[in-house]
């Protein structure tokens, strides 16, 4: 049984980037919603009951093709949101240092290079999904998946995800995606994004 992780922080403890009604509805309704639907599509296969959603998601061809697309979708919600609470704070460390920074400079030529690439790339994502910054061996990249797919069912482990289904922005920004974009720098732990890389 999958359970909502637990925040390291209030409701309210990221605004004014991200308001604390949207936090509230975001965790405890979108993200207890795909959990309770993992569960539930585990129910009638027992046998994946001790798999880690890392495990579940990392090879989606290996699965039933009943709960396939169950686990794609509500594993990926899960997976994903407890990957960005977990690097989202209200006294982040702003910038990466050590081997990540290395990366990313190396990748797209500074931090501020790689933040512009980053919404771009995120802002242009058609409809629901994610922006992602990802290790690729040794290399870190941008990429957007849609809906709840996630880098991990390519072979890439996700350093940073960015929400960007409406639901993650709509309340403060309303159609703003780039300006939620633009903010949500302001709440990013790279300690925490870094401890991925590392
Ligand atoms: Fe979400």
């Amino acid at each position: 049984m999958f359970t909502l992780p637990k925040l390291n922080y209030e409701f309210s403890a990221l605004e004014p980037t991200i308001d604390a009604k949207t936090m509230e509805i975001h965790y405890s309704k979108h993200h207890q919603a795909y959990i309770d639907k993992l569960n539930a599509a585990l129910e009638t296969h027992p046998e994946l009951q001790s798999l880690s959603v890392e495990e579940l998601l990392s090879d989606l061809n290996k699965l039933p093709s009943d709960i396939k697309g169950a686990v794609t979708n509500h594993g990926g919600g899960h997976y994903n949101h407890t990957l960005f609470w977990s690097i989202l704070s209200p006294a982040p460390q702003a910038q990466p240092t050590g081997l990540l920074n290395e990366a990313i400079e190396k990748a797209f030529g500074s931090f501020t290079d790689f933040k512009t690439q980053f919404e771009t790339t995120t802002a242009g994502q058609f409809g629901s999904g994610w922006g992602w910054l990802v290790k690729d061996g040794e290399e870190v990249k941008i990429v957007t998946t849609p809906n709840q797919n996630t880098p991990l069912s390519d072979g890439l482990t996700p350093l940073l995800g960015v929400d960007v289904w409406e639901h993650a922005y709509y309340l403060n920004y309303q159609n703003r995606r780039p300006d939620y974009l633009k903010a949500i720098w302001n709440v990013i732990d790279w300690k925490q994004v870094e401890a991925r890389f590392n």
